[in-house]
């Protein structure tokens, strides 16, 4: 299966009763396997979890930390375009050339990578004194 086919499957079970707003998201780690995820809400609102929080925890449970490449799919009018806190995660697992697809359920993509989603990142190195 590939990333857009895996994101869009994995959309259907997306559990938003409070936004109606599914997002699916799907990334390639190192090894070539593909994690899922989809955002996970709850009636306390602040408590629920993006799609990509919710890949990135497959990826990292299963024992690989390095993101190839996402792919993010919601019914929008244009690509949606992640949160500040999943670029963040993002940024954590997969590198600033990584390749990132974000989609409308239409069909509509927008090629981008991870430095260009989040430019300036705060990173391991800016908690360092030379
Ligand atoms: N959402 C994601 O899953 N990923 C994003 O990057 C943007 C927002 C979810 C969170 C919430 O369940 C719903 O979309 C509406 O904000």
């Amino acid at each position: 299966m590939n990333l857009r086919d895996a994101a869009t499957a994995v959309r259907e079970n997306a559990h938003a009763p409070y936004s109606n707003f599914k997002v699916g998201a799907a990334i390639r780690a190192a090894s070539g396997t593909i994690y899922v995820g989809c955002n996970v809400e709850n009636v306390a609102y602040p408590e629920g979890t993006c799609a990509e929080a919710g890949a990135i925890a497959a990826m990292v449970a299963a024992g690989e930390t390095r993101l190839e490449a996402a792919y993010v799919i919601a019914d929008c009018p244009a690509p949606i375009p992640p949160c500040g806190g999943c670029r963040q995660k993002l940024a954590e697992f997969g590198g600033a050339d990584a390749h990132v697809t974000l989609a409308t359920t239409d069909g509509t993509e927008r090629e981008t990578t991870i430095g260009d989603l989040l430019p300036g990142a705060f990173g391991a190195d800016h908690m360092e004194r030379s």
